[in-house]
């Protein structure tokens, strides 16, 4: 459930009409509830109970600082993936006691930085980086708290380039090796290992595939108990998916039913990184109509928003679901192609979509445009970057300005030698 809904034949945001942001903002830009994200950690939250759980939010799908504050004001933590996002997470006021640090590619600096922020853990992905943190942590005179996350050989099924937990895909220290690795750990002066973490993909619409992951983690705790090792924490990792149209998800509930019954009982602290599920309905994309135009074969809605607005159509084939922010009257729809402006067919948000009668300067949305969705903009084609407005209620702020191409063209410089 989220709270973009028409009243009075406009879309709105709580109770702000999406078509006043537009007249003072411009467009495009992205629109989060705060409302919706309130929600949704709170059923995300109500799903896990009563396990002893703790919520570190996936910062990567929306890592706007006042959406983490949202976030971290209705008791979550912060997973990052780089520098940059602890910074954030930390910024927003995130407890350095709820974030954890995973991805492949740590570099020193990065793992420096954790280990001076005292964060929970840093999720370690194989031994070269295990050895580097316990070297970062030898020469801060620490000892860092790391957990080795698995790669259980379990097809998320999701879109291939979100499916993580397969034995090719390069995350995680394959699974038949924690003993090794948990032995190699125990050898290292700065590193206490306290737990397990796994992570299977993205947008799983279906719950068995974490149910045989979970089974084997749990497998793999208890051999590693028996053999003396202490397990504190399982980090289960994120996943569960959005629907992005009429597409039944699994819900909170279910999905923290299903941990409780195959792992529950590990006595453990058990840590999340949901993200999309969070943030995904908590947002839109707002965009003008600049053309309507007849081809050859189909009709184009050329749109101001594109591709470097909003990547996941042509990256991921994903649809994102587009309905105009003045709700029509009349129940007539006519198949249109909705494209942006930048220069390549991909740059296509959706063919043969029914839409009613549009004209230029009418206003769209795109829904479930919360989750990377700016997070992935890009100033392709010298794009500007889009502005994010956050509403609480009848208010809504610029929570992010547009980034100008001046803002970044000051940034460049030409080369010496080619200033006459
Ligand atoms: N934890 C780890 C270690 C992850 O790599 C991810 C997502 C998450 C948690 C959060 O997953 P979520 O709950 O949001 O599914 N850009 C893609 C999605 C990439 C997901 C990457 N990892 C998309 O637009 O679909």
């Amino acid at each position: 459930m989220d709270h973009f809904e028409y009243r009075d034949g406009v879309l709105h945001a709580e109770n702000v009409p999406l078509d006043r942001i537009a007249d003072e903002v411009g467009t495009p830009f992205y629109c989060y509830s705060t409302a919706t994200i309130e929600r949704h950690i709170g059923v995300f939250m109500d799903g896990l109970a009563p396990l002893d759980a703790t919520v570190c939010y996936s910062v990567k799908a929306n890592s706007n600082l006042s959406v983490l504050k949202i976030l971290a004001a209705n008791g979550a933590g912060a997973d990052v993936v780089s520098g940059g996002e602890l910074t954030r997470a930390l910024r927003a006021g995130m407890p350095p006691g709820k974030i954890v640090f995973s991805g492949v590619g740590k570099t020193e600096p990065e793992i420096r930085q954790a280990i001076r922020a005292d964060i929970l853990q840093i999720n370690v992905e194989s031994e070269p980086e295990l050895e580097a943190v316990n070297r970062v942590a030898g020469e801060l005179g620490k000892t860092a708290r790391a957990a080795v996350r698995l790669n259980p050989d379990i097809d998320a099924g999701s879109h291939d380039k979100i499916s993580t937990g397969r034995r090719e895909d390069k995350f995680g220290v394959e699974w038949t090796r924690a003993h090794e690795v948990f032995t190699a750990g125990a050898a290292l002066p700065h590193v206490e290992l306290v737990g397990l973490a796994m992570h299977i993909g993205s947008q799983l619409a279906d719950l068995q595939p974490y149910r045989d992951a979970f089974t084997r983690l749990r497998d793999v705790t208890a051999m590693l108990q028996a053999g003396g090792f202490e397990i504190r924490t399982l980090d289960l990792g994120g996943g569960l998916g959005t629907p992005y149209d009429d597409t039944p998800m699994p819900s909170p509930a279910e999905y923290g039913a299903m941990v409780r019954e195959v792992i529950g009982d590990l006595g453990c602290r058990f840590l999340f990184e949901p993200g999309r599920v969070i943030a995904g309905n908590a947002g839109v994309l707002v965009s003008r109509v600049v053309y309507v135009k007849e081809g050859a074969t189909r009709r184009f809605l050329i749109l101001d928003a594109a591709m470097n607005d909003l990547i996941r159509p042509a990256l991921y084939d994903a649809s994102h679901t587009i309905v105009p922010i003045a709700e029509s009257a009349d129940k007539e729809r006519e198949p249109a192609d909705i494209v942006g402006p930048v220069c390549e067919t991909g740059d296509t948000f959706g063919e043969r979509i029914p839409m009613p009668d549009m004209n230029p300067g009418d206003l769209v949305a795109f829904r479930t445009a919360g989750a990377y969705s700016a997070v992935m903009a890009s100033t392709y084609n010298s794009r500007a970057l889009v502005p994010e407005i956050l509403v609480n209620g009848d208010q809504f702020a610029v929570v992010r300005e547009r980034i100008e191409v001046d803002d970044y063209l000051a940034r460049e410089s030409i080369a010496p030698w080619l200033n006459g």
